[in-house]
């Protein structure tokens, strides 16, 4: 069906595909909004209308995160810059985390660690960061809100090698110690990017290149002061060194301020000229897939209920190779089913068009696709092919699932295994409950159980209670003959994932120190990196 003959390899190469992590509050829906601003993506950002005008601009599902008091969902966010085209993932910014979090790391490149200048690397970054490493993801920083008091920038920088292990390669340094900002230095070129404070932020700053005698006119002391700490990291190792960003091994470093729109466009810059473009995917026997194979993508993320006029269900693809042209007939390799494409969409903010031709690097949105599940690869013409599994982490949080209305069995089946689907829970049998009527709920995040609970009554039209299980720690039961010596009283049991995955819970170490005791044999393994 494909008539036009593409250069794939050169359509992936001019496309990044990034997210952005960080702490709550560290400024990540400020900087998502000041890139889309420098890439002319939207003409005025909404920060003079304050913080719940701004994530209108950006976030199109707002108003479904406003009713519910968190923001729960991941956007894509497509525009060009220079001639690249960047799909921006959007990560989840609720305090708690979440699985959804760890598998949009799995459809981006290379990410992009944002820090809060006062307070540097905070918990969640370095969760999120952890899971980023994991998967080998080239990592950039930004330290955000230098125009407010702060931290020393040799300490932050000395803060990421110390707690992230990663080499700090600063390719801007500030001029001015944090709350008194007004420029970088390029640490590159030796010269100085100066800011020009616009009210608000609204637009992009005007910026102006000072060669370093006159930056050293101006600015004086703090000019020195900044060549001497930049000079100062590079001679311990901190020069720029593509290869070692690329192995996850050293981060370059920007600051700015993305209220004020400054320090913003030497990220962009950098994402466009260095971050890595989409490279061969492995596919589930260890394979590279090449992007010029034929079209091959998974999902990475499943979403019902976008629009409250009807219940539509996207699921979003990560492009791996070949050409995506609207319409095509792919085929879903878990279930060897084909699937049309008619509806695939782009989504940036409130916009949300058709996407006719779509390459390796591209996030598709595919509307009404109800067969499709987080997880899935689609392929179009060729020989099968399968990605490997996402990862489903290692459940902490586990409670049995009731319908409140006992009337309403099969809505709240139903209801259920959509929430699996989407990988919203993970859902689990325990022989003890019997089947069907109370499935125990898994999560990795707390919260993850409250938008299972919100969504089952106001989306389902099935409410449900939730009785906690006091389980903590999770292993593989990897000889089931031996489900009896675990599944034993109230402290510890044997649950079965819907893949059939046998799980030994345990209220907490101690439970599972003396069970071991007891019965040396009994074979548990690690879910190392997750159990999928
Ligand atoms: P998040 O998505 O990571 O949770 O953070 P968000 O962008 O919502 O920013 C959190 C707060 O930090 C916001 O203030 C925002 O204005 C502020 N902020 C972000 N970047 C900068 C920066 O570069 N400099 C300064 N000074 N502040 C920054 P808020 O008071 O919670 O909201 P608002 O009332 O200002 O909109």
């Amino acid at each position: 069906m494909n008539s036009r003959v593409t250069d794939v390899p050169y359509e992936a190469a001019r496309r990044r595909a990034f997210a952005v992590i960080s702490h709550p509050d560290a400024g990540k829906s400020t900087l998502t909004e000041a890139i889309a601003l420098h890439a002319k993506a939207i003409t005025e950002a909404g920060a003079v209308h304050g913080k719940a005008g701004r994530r209108a601009v950006v976030s199109d599902w707002m108003r479904m995160e406003q009713a519910r008091g968190i923001s729960i969902t991941s956007a894509v966010l497509r525009f060009s810059y220079r001639g690249t085209l960047i799909n921006l993932v959007d990560t989840p910014g609720h305090a708690d985390f979440s699985e959804d979090t760890y598998r949009v790391v799995s459809a981006v490149d290379s990410v992009v660690m944002l820090l809060d200048a006062a307070k540097g690397l905070e918990a969640q970054t370095l969760k999120l960061f952890d899971v980023c490493r994991s998967h080998g993801l080239p990592v950039i920083t930004f330290v955000n809100k230098w125009d407010r008091p702060g931290r020393d920038a040799l300490d932050l920088c000395d803060e990421l090698a110390a707690r992230a292990g990663l080499q700090p390669m600063p390719l801007t340094w500030p001029i001015g110690q944090a709350g008194e900002f007004h420029g970088v230095l390029d640490c590159r070129d030796r010269t100085m990017v100066r800011y020009q404070r616009i009210a608000g932020g609204a637009i992009a700053a005007p910026e102006k290149r000072l060669e370093s005698a006159e930056a050293a006119a101006q600015q004086g002391v703090a000019w020195w002061r900044a060549c001497e700490e930049a000079d100062l990291l590079a001679a311990s190792g901190g020069g720029f060194d593509h290869e070692r960003f690329l192995a996850a091994e050293a981060s370059p470093v920007l600051f700015g301020a993305a209220l004020l729109n400054h320090g913003v466009r030497p990220l962009l810059d950098f994402l466009v000229d260095f971050a890595p473009a989409p490279r061969p995917r492995m596919d589930a026997t260890r394979r590279p897939r090449y992007l010029d194979a034929p079209f091959s993508a998974f999902v990475f993320k499943v979403q019902t209920g976008m629009n409250p006029a009807h219940r539509d269900q996207i699921a979003f693809a990560r492009v791996c190779s070949g050409e995506f042209e609207r319409g095509m007939v792919v085929t879903n390799g878990t279930t060897s089913r084909p699937f049309a494409t008619k509806y695939a969409q782009q989504a940036f903010g409130r916009q949300r068009t058709t996407l006719d031709v779509a390459y390796p690097g591209d996030v598709i949105g595919l509307v009404n696709a109800t067969a499709l599940r987080v997880g899935d690869t689609l392929f179009g013409s060729g020989p099968p092919v399968r990605f490997p599994r996402l990862p489903s982490f290692a459940p902490a949080h586990f409670a049995v699932a009731r319908p409140t209305d006992i009337g309403r069995g099969k809505q709240f089946s139903r209801a259920i295994a959509q929430l699996r689907t989407e990988g919203v829970v993970q859902v689990m049998r325990s022989q003890r409950r019997g089947q069907g009527t109370a499935p125990v709920l898994a999560a990795v995040g707390p919260m993850q159980f409250d938008v299972a609970l919100h969504r089952m009554e106001w989306e389902f039209g099935a409410p449900m209670t939730l009785e906690h299980l006091p389980y903590t720690v999770v292993r593989r039961l990897s000889d089931p003959s031996q489900r009896s010596l675990v599944d034993t009283g109230r402290r510890s049991e044997v649950l079965v994932r819907d893949d059939g995955m046998e799980l030994a819970v345990f209220a907490g170490q101690v439970e599972l120190a003396v069970l071991q005791r007891l019965w040396p044999d009994l074979k548990l393994d690690h879910l190392v990196g997750g159990i999928g």
